[in-house]
C-alpha cells in the first residue's frame, strides 16, 4: 500500500464557515478519569481521533467497558480486570500515562510502562510520581514500567516545580478518591484542567479552584456516574484562525469558547488580522498584509506551545523579523527544516527562531515531525506557490477530526 500523504496546491483563500471538534488534551484525561467511577459515565462530543482510539484501548486492556456511537462514548469501569499499561500503548501515546492516577486510587495498583522521550524533546514524569509519592504511594521502576503500590492514598499538599498539564491531572485524579484533602500548589490552569475537573465533579468528586494555580481536592469513598460535554478544541480552533490568516481569508470558526483562544486571538489581531467574537463563533479578515510579531511559549494564560509551529508559518508571510521563543518544551522546533525546505527563512538560535519575512513560500515535499508540526506545513502549502505533498499523515490524523473535509469546505483544494 503507498504511504497516506495529503496533497494541497496552494493559493486558495479559506471562506466560509469550520466547525471544531470536542477537545483532544480535555477528552484523553477524563477518559482516563472514568476509570475512578464504578458507575456509568457517558461522555460527549468525544473527537474521532486515532489518539482518543488509543486511549480506548488501553481501558479495555483495563477490564472497561467501552462502546461509541458516533460523538458518544459509554464508559463502564465498575469491574477492572487489569492494572497495567503497556509499553505498546504507551509508546504510541504518552497520554497514557494519565491512568497511572485513576488506577492508584481505585486499585492501589498501577504498572505502566514509562514514556520515552518523544519528538518534541524529553517529556519527564518525575513530576508526577513525586507528587504520588507525597500520598503515600511507593514507587519502583521495573523492566522500563513504573510500578506504584499503596495500602491507600492519603491527602498531601503538594508543590509542583513547573505547572505540568499532565502532572496536574493525574494527581487531581488520584486525589479525589484518597482519605482526606489534597492542595495542588503550581498547578496548571489550563482550560482542560478545568474540563477534567467538572467531569470529576460531576460524578461526585469534590474539587475547588481548577482553573487557577491552586487546587483544593477533597477525598470521596466512591464515585457514580455521569454524562459529560467536552469543550471544543481551542488548538484546533487557532489552528483554523491561522490558516485563514495565511491565505488572506475570511473565515467564520464555530463551536468555541472564544476565553480560550485570548493569547491566540490577541496576536493575530497584533499581527493585523481583526477577529470578531460571538458568543461561540470567532470570526476573523485577513487581507494578506501581515505584520512580523514576537512570541514567547508560556503554560496558560500564556500563548500556548501547541500553537507554536503554526505561528512560525504565519510569520514567514509577515512582513519583518519575528522571533520566537519555546519555552516549554525543548527541540520542539522541527518543523522550521521543513518549512525552510518549502523556502522559508528561518534561523534556529537555542530555544529561540528568529523568523525574517515575508518569503514566497513553494510548493515541496515535507514530513510532519509531530502533530502540530504537521498542521504548520498544511498551513504553509495552503499559501505555497504550487502543490506540496505532507507525509507521515498519521501525526496529524492524531489530534485533527476530519481536517482534509473541513478545509476543503472552506475552499482549500487539499486532498488524501
Ligand atoms: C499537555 C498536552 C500537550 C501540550 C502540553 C503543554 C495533553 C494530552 N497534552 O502535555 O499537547 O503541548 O500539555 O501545554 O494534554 N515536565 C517535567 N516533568 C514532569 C512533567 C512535565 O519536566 O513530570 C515538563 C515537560 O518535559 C515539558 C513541560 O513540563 O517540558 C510541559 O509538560 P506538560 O505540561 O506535562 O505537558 P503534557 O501534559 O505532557
Amino acid at each position: 500500500m503507498p504511504e497516506d500523504k495529503i496533497i494541497v496546491e496552494g493559493g486558495r483563500r479559506l471562506a466560509g464557515r469550520i466547525p471544531v471538534s470536542g477537545s483532544k488534551n480535555a477528552v484523553l484525561p477524563i477518559i482516563s478519569a472514568a476509570l475512578l467511577s464504578s458507575g456509568q459515565c457517558r461522555i460527549i462530543d468525544v473527537p474521532d481521533l486515532a489518539d482518543v482510539g488509543v486511549m480506548h484501548q488501553v481501558l479495555e486492556g483495563l477490564g472497561a467497558k467501552l462502546s461509541r456511537q458516533g460523538k458518544l462514548l459509554d464508559v463502564d469501569a465498575s469491574s477492572l480486570s487489569s492494572c497495567e499499561a503497556s509499553d505498546e500503548m504507551v509508546r504510541k501515546m504518552r497520554a497514557s500515562f494519565l491512568v497511572m492516577g485513576p488506577l492508584l486510587a481505585r486499585m492501589g495498583q498501577a504498572r505502566v510502562s514509562l514514556p520515552g522521550g518523544c519528538a518534541i524533546g524529553t517529556r519527564p514524569v518525575e513530576l508526577h510520581i513525586k507528587g504520588f509519592e507525597a500520598m503515600g504511594a511507593s514507587i519502583r521502576n521495573e523492566h522500563g514500567y513504573v510500578l506504584a503500590e499503596t495500602s491507600g492514598l492519603k491527602g498531601a499538599r503538594i508543590y509542583l516545580d513547573f505547572p505540568s498539564v499532565g502532572a496536574t491531572e493525574n494527581l487531581m485524579m488520584a486525589a479525589t478518591l484518597a482519605k482526606g484533602s489534597t492542595v495542588l500548589e503550581n498547578a496548571a490552569e489550563e482550560p482542560e484542567i478545568v474540563d477534567l475537573a467538572n467531569f470529576i465533579n460531576g460524578m461526585g468528586g469534590r474539587i475547588r479552584g481548577a482553573g487557577t494555580k491552586i487546587i483544593k481536592i477533597d477525598g470521596v469513598a466512591e464515585l457514580s456516574g455521569c454524562e459529560h460535554q467536552v469543550i471544543p478544541d481551542r488548538i484546533e480552533a487557532g489552528s483554523f484562525l491561522v490558516a485563514a490568516a495565511m491565505t488572506g481569508g475570511e473565515l467564520t470558526v464555530d463551536n468555541v469558547i472564544p476565553d480560550h483562544l485570548k493569547p491566540v486571538i490577541a496576536k493575530l489581531e497584533e499581527v493585523g488580522c481583526p477577529i470578531d467574537e460571538e458568543e461561540n463563533s470567532l470570526h476573523i479578515r485577513a487581507n494578506g498584509r501581515l505584520q512580523a510579531v514576537d512570541i514567547k511559549t508560556l503554560p496558560y494564560p500564556g500563548f500556548p506551545t501547541d500553537m507554536q509551529a503554526q505561528f512560525m508559518t504565519l510569520m514567514t508571510r509577515a512582513r519583518g523579523a519575528s522571533v520566537i521563543t519555546e519555552t516549554v518544551f525543548e527541540n520542539r522546533f522541527m518543523h522550521a527544516e521543513e518549512l525552510r525546505r518549502m523556502g522559508a527563512d528561518i534561523r534556529l538560535n537555542g530555544r529561540s527562531a528568529v523568523v525574517e519575512g515575508p518569503s514566497n513560500l513553494q510548493g515541496a515535499a515535507v514530513k510532519a515531525s509531530d502533530l502540530r508540526a504537521g498542521m504548520a506545513l498544511i498551513i504553509a502549502a495552503l499559501a505555497a506557490e504550487g502543490v506540496s505533498e505532507i507525509g507521515n499523515v498519521n501525526m496529524i490524523d492524531r489530534g485533527y477530526e476530519n481536517l482534509v473535509e473541513k478545509l476543503k469546505r472552506a475552499g482549500a483544494d487539499i486532498r488524501r
